[in-house]
């Protein structure tokens, strides 16, 4: 049986008073709050092991280089990759969309070519697309959304054509949590010869991924969401893409021989891998990862569901709230109350101890599509109770009482 607050006592976080009232957190979309053993790998790592890795000649260099590359294997495993060489360490989601469109597509469209982007795609999603069309004098072509903010199939399959060199979409989406169609965009795409590549920031977090299974071109992911910290992501390649794909950091251990007369590069992942990496991070979010897999997944899912879709049924009384793109199985609601900023509302509920996030999310042509400024948004995850639900729904209805 899943106890959801047994799970909220492992994040110490999570016992605090904000605002004199018991931390009710509902912004994990944003950032999800570490449990203890995540805390104590890195506690753990900088009071007995730190070094550098793949540097250096003693017993502590081995024993850091040996867990961090055990980190990058447990990775590869987790997301079943063919191998651990297929999996690079980032800073996040963010730069490993930055490294891919700055090498991958840099290197690889030419004018006229498209780049299919998704309407509900966060900027981190959208941005280096723009910037490597410019360079390249290819295209950013929008894939719309329907009136239910789902992605439209039709509208993409009208849109993919053999210019189409790149199609980039979210897994789940931040703002309304919409599961995007990506079996069916990658089988398509293929068939046209275009890469997919898939931002995983939200979805790893709630289904069990196989990239093999998918097919992904690339699916990259944070850590700091997968309760990792922060400053640790994984940008999975197929081998072949990886191999054929130049630098983008220069710097050392990406190289094999540096010379005035020219320079050769490492073998992948150490090639896209300039400079010292965040091995804390990657021990952590190796931890993060063996701790989350503990849990049933379906048990997890069921629960989170239960709490999204009470909040749903119960926001959906308030005549002044307006729930916006609701999808069902979601861990995200995102909403408005007519009348009052989403600040003011936002501000509000951290007053009684509710900490939501409110705002465009990153997501400027989501709102425009939506017509709306912003939304408050409240994300759930497996340490959230019924107790939050009913926190987040008192105080939302002292906001509507406020009008
Ligand atoms: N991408 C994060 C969010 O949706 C920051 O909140």
């Amino acid at each position: 049986m899943f106890e959801a607050n047994q799970v909220a006592e492992q994040f110490p976080a999570l016992r605090q008073q904000v605002n004199s009232q018991r931390l009710v957190y509902l912004d994990s979309a944003a950032t999800t709050q570490k449990p203890q053993c995540v805390i104590e790998a890195i506690t753990h790592y900088y009071s007995q092991q730190n070094a550098n890795v793949h540097r250096g000649s003693h017993s502590l260099t081995a024993h850091a280089t040996s867990q961090f590359e055990g980190a990058r294997q447990h990775v590869a495993d987790f997301i079943g990759a063919s191998s651990s060489k297929e999996v690079i360490w980032t800073r996040g989601a963010t730069e490993a969309l930055n490294l891919i469109a700055q090498t991958y597509a840099r290197n690889t469209l030419k004018a006229g070519d498209e780049i299919l982007v998704s309407e509900m795609e966060h900027h981190a999603n959208i941005v280096p697309w723009q910037i490597v069309a410019e360079q390249t004098g290819a295209k950013v072509v929008k894939v719309p959304m329907t009136d239910r903010c789902q992605f439209d199939l039709t509208a993409f399959e009208e849109r993919l054509s053999t210019n189409t060199k790149i199609v980039a979409l979210a897994h789940i989406t931040n703002v309304t949590g919409t599961r995007q169609p990506i079996e069916a965009v990658i089988q398509q795409a293929h068939k046209l010869g275009a890469v997919v590549v898939v931002d995983g920031a939200q979805g790893i977090v709630h289904e069990s991924v196989d990239v093999k299974t998918l097919d992904a071109d690339f699916y990259v992911f944070s850590g700091h969401k997968l309760f990792a910290p922060a400053g640790i992501g994984v940008l999975y390649a197929k081998l072949a893409l990886l191999e054929a794909m130049p630098p983008w950091h220069g710097g050392g251990k990406m190289v094999d021989k540096v010379s005035f007369d020219g320079t050769t590069f490492s073998q992948v992942p150490g090639k896209f891998e300039a400079g010292t990496p965040n091995v804390a991070g990657a021990i952590a979010l190796s931890t993060a990862i063996e701790w989350y897999r503990s849990f049933d997944p379906n048990q997890v899912e069921q629960h989170i569901h239960h709490l999204v879709e009470t909040a749903y049924q119960k926001l959906s009384q308030f005549e002044d709230v307006q729930i916006l793109g609701y999808q069902p199985g979601a861990s995200v609601i995102s909403f408005v109350v007519d009348g009052v900023h989403h600040q003011d509302v936002a501000t509000l509920l951290d007053q009684q101890g509710i900490a939501v996030r409110a705002g465009n999310h990153c997501a400027h042509p989501l709102m425009d599509a939506l017509g709306v400024k912003g939304t408050i948004r409240a994300s759930f995850a497996l340490y959230n109770t019924m107790e939050d639900v009913d926190r987040l729904i008192m105080a939302v209805e002292k906001a509507v009482d406020m009008l």
